[in-house]
């Protein structure tokens, strides 16, 4: 039971951190070099709303599964490493929220209403908040793998 719940949760980290990835170092600066703002905007707004959705579902699954793996061994018993990764976790998931309820709505509707400063604007905070939870990600990660050898 503990590799199946093992394997869902890092299923949705792989989603979650390799979309972002390909999202920021690939996708983004290509659009950013080869497509004017109204043709590059409303692409990005309809990736990223699909991909949104999936990373909600994936932190779902995320945090669904690590508790699950977690609470058995107790609050108190769970080693540091696991503590600090529920924390960057949970971090995590307020900096995606504040994305996706907050500056995506304001993307989608500047694309809707042709306003592309606005959109452009929105994209921008959206770019540095992913960035950001990337490298929260990537610290995740290395704290996981590698706290249970300190
Ligand atoms: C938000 C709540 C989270 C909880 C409660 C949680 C909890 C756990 C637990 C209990 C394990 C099993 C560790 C072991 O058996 O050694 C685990 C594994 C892992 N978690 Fe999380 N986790 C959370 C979020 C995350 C996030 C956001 C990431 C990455 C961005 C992540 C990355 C990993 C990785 C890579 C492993 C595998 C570590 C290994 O076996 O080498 N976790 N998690």
């Amino acid at each position: 039971m503990k590799a199946i719940l093992q394997l869902l949760h890092l299923a949705g980290v792989i989603v979650w951190i390799g979309g972002m990835f390909f999202a920021h170092f690939c996708l983004r600066p290509v659009a950013a070099t080869q497509l004017p703002p109204p043709q590059r905007l409303p692409l990005l707004a309809a990736v990223l709303g699909r991909f949104f959705a999936v990373v909600a579902a994936s932190i779902l699954l995320i945090i669904a599964t690590g508790l699950s793996m977690m609470l058995p061994v107790g609050m108190a018993q769970a080693p540091l490493h696991w503590h600090l990764m529920l924390t960057t976790g949970l971090l995590m998931t307020a900096i995606f929220s504040v994305i996706y309820l907050r500056y995506f709505p304001r993307l989608r509707s500047g694309v809707a209403t042709a306003d592309w400063p606005a959109a452009g604007a929105a994209l921008n905070i959206i770019r540095q908040l992913v960035a950001g939870n990337l490298g929260l990600g990537a610290a995740t990660v290395a704290i996981a793998v590698l706290g249970k050898y300190l």
